[in-house]
């Protein structure tokens, strides 16, 4: 890495994006691109040290530099995603906790959640499940836009369902969001208006073609089994039993979609379609469920 030398934000950041650009690094970790994690990285380090407004000439300090470098180093030579360098990954407009114990939030649920699902729900959720929610982000950032709903946060991982418990406190939603240590739906007997997932959905044999950056991830958090298929499909066949009547199925399943297509192809998903990118959404509601397992 070159010597850097004290400058303002601006150049700061081009320094810092020509340092990322020029080693072999993955971006798709709240980030797509060099410049906008150098940004990240750069407004990270000026805020923490209690630069209150910054601009593009807002001076960078010596000090502030050896902590910017000292984060670039581990994000250039561990691989590891800046979000777990920065304990903290933005999602739906809001800014979550995260370390290594949950997958850093990059859902394009996000999306569905700021416009409060229209026009997708029959009647606005009073009760919503996360299901397996990491860090939570899918179910709180879904509390804040439905101010009158009572949250629940689901997850196989206790590691997980602690980080879930920092961002309840960090939005103080404790009165209304909690969280529940489950095998999928096994420790489970509620109903929900709205149930959202976003499960494991990669097969064994793609993760280990991924980028060293996802092996900073729980595998917990990326793999299933049955070619990515085995936890969808025990959603898809669970979840008629915990949605109200009208209720609604959200389910993310990436690019595993058309082999969950085959799988069930009688099934009437609707596959939404996304203005910020992202694919394999689908949704489902309780009596198309109902329907389709009553029947296989
Ligand atoms: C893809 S991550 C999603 C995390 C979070 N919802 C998000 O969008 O960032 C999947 C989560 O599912 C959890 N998980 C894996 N198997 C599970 C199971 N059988 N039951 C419940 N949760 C499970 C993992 O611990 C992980 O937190």
């Amino acid at each position: 890495m070159k010597n850097a030398v004290p400058c303002n934000a601006n150049d700061c950041v081009d320094q810092i994006e020509e340092e990322l650009s020029g080693h072999d690094l993955f971006y798709g970790h709240g980030t797509d691109n060099p410049g906008a994690e150098a940004q990240w990285l750069v407004v990270y380090v000026l805020t923490a040290a209690g630069v209150e407004r910054i601009t593009g000439e807002t001076k960078v300090t010596g000090e502030h530099l050896a902590r910017i470098y000292a984060l670039l180093a581990r994000r250039i030579e561990e691989k590891v995603p800046m979000a777990y360098l920065l304990k903290e990954a933005w999602f739906a407009g809001e800014c979550f906790y995260v370390d290594e114990r949950v997958l850093v939030p990059r859902s394009p649920l996000a999306e569905l959640i700021v416009n409060r699902f229209e026009p997708l729900l029959q009647n606005q959720p009073r009760t919503i499940l996360d299901l397996c929610c990491g860090s939570g982000c899918i179910g709180l950032a879904s509390a804040l836009a439905f101010p009158d709903s009572e949250v629940m946060l689901a997850d196989i991982s206790a590691e997980a369902l602690a980080v879930a418990q920092i961002n309840i406190q960090r939005f103080e939603l404790g009165d209304r969001v909690s969280t529940r240590r489950s095998d999928l739906y096994e420790s489970i007997d509620q109903s929900f208006d709205l149930i959202i997932a976003n499960p494991p959905y990669v097969s064994e044999a793609e993760f280990q073609q991924l980028p060293a950056e996802y092996h900073a991830e729980p595998v917990l958090g990326l793999v299933s089994d049955q070619e990515g298929l085995e936890i969808p499909l025990k959603i898809l066949s669970q979840s008629a039993a915990h949605l109200c009547e009208k209720g609604t199925l959200i389910l993310e399943t990436g690019y595993t979609w058309p082999a969950l297509a085959k799988a069930r192809p009688s099934l009437p998903f609707m596959w939404l379609e996304f203005e910020y990118g992202g694919e394999g959404v689908c949704c489902l509601t309780a009596e198309q469920l109902h329907r389709y397992f009553a029947y296989h």
